[in-house]
């Protein structure tokens, strides 16, 4: 099987050799490639320009037995179009300028026209897919609609995004309204991504697990639906990523998403007994790439043994259960990939 063919028939659900391999953040500050590029151009630039974000996005294609590539993007290419002004401080993490507190903020949001302003995003699907001539899978992605909302709520990033947990309590109404929006320009922004090219798109929502079960039901879930709504009336596949998010695994499904993206602390076993025929991605700890190379193949063996006790290895993808780490060394991100496709 080729690698396109190994990620297509695993997101099927039909017969893989073994389970394909990508993994969250694999181009970005850990690759000596990607900070030559940043030593000479702005992220954004890298961002709006699809040459750059395509040679970016191949970099750790050409150094890893990797079977799927994500375009190189962000999320925060949303707030940013909106009019928003998000900047990344050095090593503060994004910082955004006009934050959400009243209708009137929300009012000011500049929604019209926005996919136009975000044509860049599905401009780099299509070149990376050009570039990749049908060897790899392609991945579009986007920011949950909850994600989004923390940070242009709180301004900045956060370990709590108090501003944004208290809004859900003390404005409801705004909450929700935000949301929605949110939703509606990530759902066409999706779509773009899987008009140009992508095989499939996953929505990060890295703090969702902030929030209590109940408040992810009453707030999260309707936006996310929202979103796969508009993706299945397309014939599109979307999973879903929460960081922290053992305990949502219940309300999950109502979500529409058709796999989810493991944290590392759910165990996987338990996530497929629950979800029998969901996509299930994951879930190597991050910080496990911080040890040896013999352990972290050790680790990928296991995990793949375990993925094919289910459908044989199909409806499973190698990942990990967050984005790789700032200085995560390159050799174990070798020995992982390695393990997978060699055993
Ligand atoms: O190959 C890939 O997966 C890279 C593409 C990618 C980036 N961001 C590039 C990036 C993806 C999938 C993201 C998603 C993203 N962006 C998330 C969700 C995933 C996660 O890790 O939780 C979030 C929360 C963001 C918001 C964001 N953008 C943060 C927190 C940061 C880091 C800020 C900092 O300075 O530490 C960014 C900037 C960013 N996005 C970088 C990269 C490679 C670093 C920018 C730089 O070069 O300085």
């Amino acid at each position: 099987m080729d690698r396109r063919q190994r990620f297509l028939a695993a997101i099927e659900g039909k017969p893989v050799d073994r389970p394909p391999v990508w993994l969250m953040r694999q181009a970005g500050r850990y690759l000596p490639g990607y900070r030559a590029v940043r030593a000479a151009h702005g992220f954004w630039d890298v961002c709006h320009a699809p040459e750059l974000s395509t040679q970016v996005a191949l970099e750790p294609l050409n150094l890893f037995e990797l079977d799927a590539a994500i375009v190189f993007s962000d999320i925060l290419v949303v707030p940013e179009a909106m009019g928003l002004g998000v900047t990344f401080g050095k090593g503060e993490g994004p910082q955004i300028a006009r934050t959400l507190k009243t209708e009137a903020d929300l009012a000011a949001w500049n929604t019209q026209g926005i996919i136009e302003r975000l044509k860049f995003l599905p401009n780099a699907v299509a070149h990376l897919r050009d570039a990749l001539k049908g060897g790899h899978g392609l991945l579009g992605f986007g920011g949950a609609p909850f994600t989004l909302f923390a940070y242009i709520t709180e301004g900045e990033g956060s370990d709590e995004f108090k501003a944004a947990r208290v809004m859900l309590h003390e404005n409801p109404a705004l909450a929700k309204k935000a949301l929605a929006t949110l939703a509606d320009v990530v759902a066409e922004l999706l779509e773009a991504q899987c008009a140009a090219g992508a095989d499939i798109v996953q929505l990060f929502d890295t703090w969702g697990g902030l929030l209590t079960a109940e408040e992810y039901a009453a707030f999260c879930i309707p936006a996310l639906r929202r979103i796969t709504d508009q993706l299945h009336a397309k014939g599109r596949k979307a999973l879903l990523f929460v960081r922290g998010g053992h305990h949502l695994l219940p309300c999950l499904a109502d979500s529409g998403a058709d796999g989810f993206s493991l944290d590392w602390r759910t165990n996987f076993s338990e996530a497929r007994a629950r979800f029998p025929n969901a996509i299930l991605q994951g879930n190597l700890d991050p910080v496990l790439l911080f040890s040896k190379p013999a352990t972290v193949a050790a680790a990928a063996k296991q995990l793949v043994a375990t993925m094919k006790q289910t459908h044989g290895g199909s409806k499973s993808i190698v990942n990990l259960g967050h984005g790789i780490l700032v200085g995560t060394p390159p050799e174990s991100v070798k020995a992982l990939c390695e393990a997978v496709a060699h055993g």
